[in-house]
């Protein structure tokens, strides 16, 4: 009876970062990424639409035609490089493309941030 309790009880704090991530995830999108980018596929705006970006090859959202730093890039998104272009779009483009600059300027400074964010792409 107190060990099925204190099982349930650790389920329920291991399921919680990711429900908080989720959330707050939306949150920061909502505040520095959704004027430029909706989720919904099709939808695209001064950025690509990020409907199930993650997993999906860079620079290549159909009907996007605005690409600039991503234009011919030549690799799959995923939690690391995401990460890095997040943090800092213009010296990820740099360091990953043979572009040079991007219209993407948002940098996402707090590695926490990037998280939560990243968790929100990969569910929507
Ligand atoms: C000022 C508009 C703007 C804002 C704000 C912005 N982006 Fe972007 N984003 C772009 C543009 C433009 C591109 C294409 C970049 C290029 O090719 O240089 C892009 C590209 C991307 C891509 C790559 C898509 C693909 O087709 O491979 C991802 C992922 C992305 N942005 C996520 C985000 C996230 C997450 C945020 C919020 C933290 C954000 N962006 C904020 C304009 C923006």
């Amino acid at each position: 009876m107190k060990i099925t309790s204190l099982i349930i009880a650790a389920a329920c704090v291991a399921a919680l970062p990711n429900v908080a991530f989720a959330a707050s995830g939306e949150e920061l999108y909502k505040k520095y990424c959704a004027i430029c980018h909706s989720v919904t596929a099709g939808q695209n705006k001064g950025g690509p639409a990020l409907a199930s970006i993650m997993g999906k090859p860079a620079g290549q959202v159909e009907g996007f035609v605005k690409y600039k730093g991503l234009k011919g890039a030549d690799f799959t998104w995923g939690d690391e490089n995401m990460d890095a272009f997040l943090a800092n779009p213009k010296k990820f483009i740099k360091a990953n493309t043979e572009n040079t600059g991007t219209s993407m300027f948002a940098k996402v400074k707090k590695a926490e941030d990037r998280v939560a964010i990243i968790e929100f792409l990969k569910a929507n």
